[in-house]
């Protein structure tokens, strides 16, 4: 074993509180109608779960994405150009930024931002084995929330913020906007904004993405629940709840819910949550843009569309954008 790679890398944990993850659970199923954030389907077991996901026949949004990099890997990191800080947002098991390491010209330094702290120890050592002159700076953070990037040691002439999977999706248009506004402020000027769109389809393609025949997104979401009864002392009973994902044509999004199958009370460290037969808890959205929205959003937000590619369906995008 090599313990010396492993000692060079030093996490910085902003991991979210036991106490924040109570709160905002406890919240969100006090609204009407229920809602839980997505954020917190990423435990160690749900990025699992995730990256199972990545594998599917249905789940086209993961190859596709890669596909894409692979084909215009030499642009990409072109215009990226040498002695950038790569800062990944979600960096989950990194596949696809391997791509990215693998062409880039002297990277300042690599930080991949997670809020899942154990997955990202393991990814980012494994990175940094994979990679030995590349200097490795793990974030263990809520990234919505506000939090400092690390220093390189050697000094980055820009800051690339990489945030791919369409993870965008996951935000309602107007926190969408200011969310990508607080990435331009992370770029700071010169800066840029490497970031993977999903777009509009037929809509069975997407249901069928999100409603795979072997289960494994229900899974995923249903972990939610169990999370809530391992960490918060819950007493969910998991059978008597079903997922459910619908793509909504008007909103332009992928819901995903769960649904109670029965009157049933459910108790969170002693808080006691009454849940109708047929009540859903919103676990998820998933919003797919066409290129022109997204364009609109990325200008309101201060950024400049510099580069698209897309594969040949035109079902995904990744896009350069810079700070204007
Ligand atoms: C990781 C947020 C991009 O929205 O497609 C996959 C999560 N949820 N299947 C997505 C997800 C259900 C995924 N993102």
């Amino acid at each position: 074993m090599n313990t010396e790679v492993e000692t060079q890398i030093e996490l910085q944990d902003l991991e979210p509180s036991n106490n924040r993850f109570r709160a905002e659970i406890l919240r969100g199923l006090r609204k009407m109608p229920k809602e839980l954030p997505s954020k917190y389907l990423y435990d160690e077991k749900g990025s699992q779960w995730f990256d199972r996901i990545t594998q599917l026949e249905e789940y086209y949004p993961t190859r596709t994405e890669a596909r894409i990099m692979e084909a215009d890997i030499q642009e990409m990191t072109d215009l990226i150009g040498t002695d950038a800080l790569l800062v990944e947002y979600g960096s989950g098991s990194s596949v696809k930024t391997r791509i990215l390491l693998d062409h880039l010209k002297d990277p300042a330094g690599y930080v991949p931002i997670d809020i899942s702290r154990d997955y990202l120890m393991i990814s980012a050592a494994q990175i940094s084995k994979e990679y030995p002159d590349l200097e490795v700076l793990p974030l263990c953070a809520d990234y919505t929330l506000s939090f400092d990037i690390p220093k390189p040691n050697k000094p980055a002439k820009k800051r690339v913020v990489y945030y791919p999977g369409s993870t965008i999706g996951n935000f309602d248009p107007i926190p969408a906007q200011h969310f990508l506004e607080e990435i331009a402020t992370v770029c700071g000027p010169g800066g840029a904004l490497m970031i993977g769109v999903d777009l509009k389809k037929m809509p069975v393609v997407l249901h069928n993405a999100y409603n795979d025949h072997e289960g494994v997104t229900a899974a995923f979401n249903l972990n939610l629940l169990e999370r809530i009864n391992r960490e918060l002392k819950g007493d969910f009973q998991i059978e008597n709840f079903k997922h459910y994902a619908l793509y909504n044509p008007i909103k332009g999004r992928i819901e995903m819910h769960i649904i109670s199958l029965m009157d049933q009370t459910v108790h969170i460290d002693g808080v006691s949550i009454p849940i109708a037969n047929g009540e859903s808890i919103w676990t998820e959205s998933s919003y797919k843009y066409n290129l022109q929205e997204f364009a609109e959003l990325a200008e309101t937000a201060g950024f400049q569309v510099d580069h698209v590619w897309t594969d040949d369906r035109d079902w995904f995008s990744v896009q350069y954008l810079t700070v204007i």
